[in-house]
């Protein structure tokens, strides 16, 4: 569609909507991407708006079996008042779920008026659009909660789908990364492609913890991807319980946020902007190792990596200390066992050859698929 979500909508969403009869119901459908942080979001300083205690920065990964796909209908006279569906399922508690319940009155309070585009009459005023029931139903193209950051890209398709069909407009560059990341604090840096910073933000209502891309994925075209599945498993800690322990528990984690964060940020957008692959890998390792350090410094101790993990970290710096020009790839782990291996295009067969020989079908570690994806960033086969 075009008009009011027609920005949008040309930067990845596609937006279908229909009147029915008088506007009763209207529906719109939107996909987002994942991403994966190479300067780490763990620890809020607000829980109920998911205000960070450090800024972060992901690189975003465009690839079909990573992504999100939500489709919203809204009308005045739905059963039931509003319902979610999740990967087939009926969400039941969903009047106690408090980041659904924000997202929707933050998407609601922001409504505008649907508007006949041909004559200009407004067909349905915002006070009443604001009335409608919300049916929301999604999909994620992976494994939901296995540490593939499926509430970075939920959360995001949830915002431009329903900003859609309720004709919001951002009042300020940014306005829907706030609403996304109440809803999961990865979500604000799903809504851009490329290389995305969320910054902080020091306000107590969260209008400046915002995201805003850093670089278009078009400025470093031969940066690919690895996606390794350890294990696609539920896993046992969320990433909403597990730093709040942190928080609590931590005393790395309080150092790093405050001490090695804000130059950390600064370094890696100057290596993205640079292209500097040894110190993008550099920082990026670092930052992956000293998450999961914070995570093992919580009491009771929280192990998102398993050997295989430290399996493929050590075969990574095997790789790179062969190389005399600096590392050529760079691991780096989310809130779950899996990695994900940032390398330049001319290294992909040699260190995809070296994944595999370790990990593949045939190796004595493949308890689990391994390799899901090469990915460039957009687009990329995957395999397992
Ligand atoms: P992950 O590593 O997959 O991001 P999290 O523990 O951070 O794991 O978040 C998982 C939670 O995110 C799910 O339990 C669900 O509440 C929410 N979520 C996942 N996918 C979607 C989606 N498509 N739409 C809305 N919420 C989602
Ligand atoms: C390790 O965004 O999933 O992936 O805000 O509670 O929903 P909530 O947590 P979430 O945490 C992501 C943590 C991380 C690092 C990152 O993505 O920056
Ligand atoms: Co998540």
């Amino acid at each position: 569609s075009e008009g009011a979500s027609g920005e949008r909508a040309a930067s990845g969403a596609q937006a279908s909507e229909k009147m029915a009869g008088h506007g009763e119901v209207l529906v719109s459908t939107a996909s987002a991407p994942t991403n994966i942080a190479v300067v780490k979001y763990w620890g809020k300083r607000d829980t109920k708006l998911n205000l960070p205690i450090n800024s972060s920065l992901s690189v975003t990964l465009h690839q079909e079996d990573l992504q999100t796909i939500t489709s919203v209908a809204i009308g005045k006279d739905f059963e039931g008042g509003d319902r979610v569906w999740l990967n087939g399922k009926e969400e039941t508690d969903l009047a106690s779920n408090k980041r659904m319940q924000g997202v929707f009155s933050a998407i609601r309070e922001r409504a505008g008026d649907v508007v006949d585009e041909a004559s200009g009459e407004v067909l349905v005023p915002s006070a009443e659009l604001k009335t409608y029931k919300i049916h929301v139903v999604s999909r994620n193209s992976f494994p939901t909660a296995a540490g593939l950051a499926s509430s970075a890209s939920g959360y995001a398709c949830l915002v431009k789908a329903l900003s859609q069909v309720f004709r919001v407009k951002e009042a300020h560059e940014g306005e829907l990364t706030e609403i996304a990341r109440a809803g999961s604090g990865s979500a604000s840096r799903s809504l851009y492609g490329g290389y995305v910073k969320w910054e902080m933000g020091t306000r107590d209502d969260g209008v400046d913890s915002r995201a805003y891309q850093v670089k278009p994925e078009e400025h470093w075209p031969n940066m690919h991807a690895l996606i390794c599945v350890v294990s696609d498993h539920k896993k046992t800690t969320s990433s909403t319980g597990g730093m709040i322990d942190s928080v609590r528990t931590s005393e790395l984690l309080k150092f790093r946020a405050e001490n090695v964060v804000p130059a950390r940020m600064k370094a890696m957008e100057e290596a993205i902007a640079a292209k500097d692959f040894p110190a993008f890998a550099e920082l990026t390792m670092r930052d992956s190792n000293q998450f999961h350090a914070t995570c093992l410094d919580t009491y009771p101790p929280i192990a998102y990596m398993t050997d295989t993990s430290h399996n493929v970290s050590r075969l990574v710096h095997a790789i790179n200390n062969e190389s005399s020009s600096g590392p050529i790839c760079a691991y780096t782990f989310d809130a779950g066992p899996n990695a994900v291996i940032f390398l330049e295009e001319d290294h992909v067969e040699k260190v995809l050859k070296a994944l595999l020989a370790d990990f593949g079908p045939d190796s004595a570690e493949s308890s689990e698929p391994f390799v899901r994806g090469q990915t460039t960033l957009p687009a990329a086969d995957c395999m397992e």
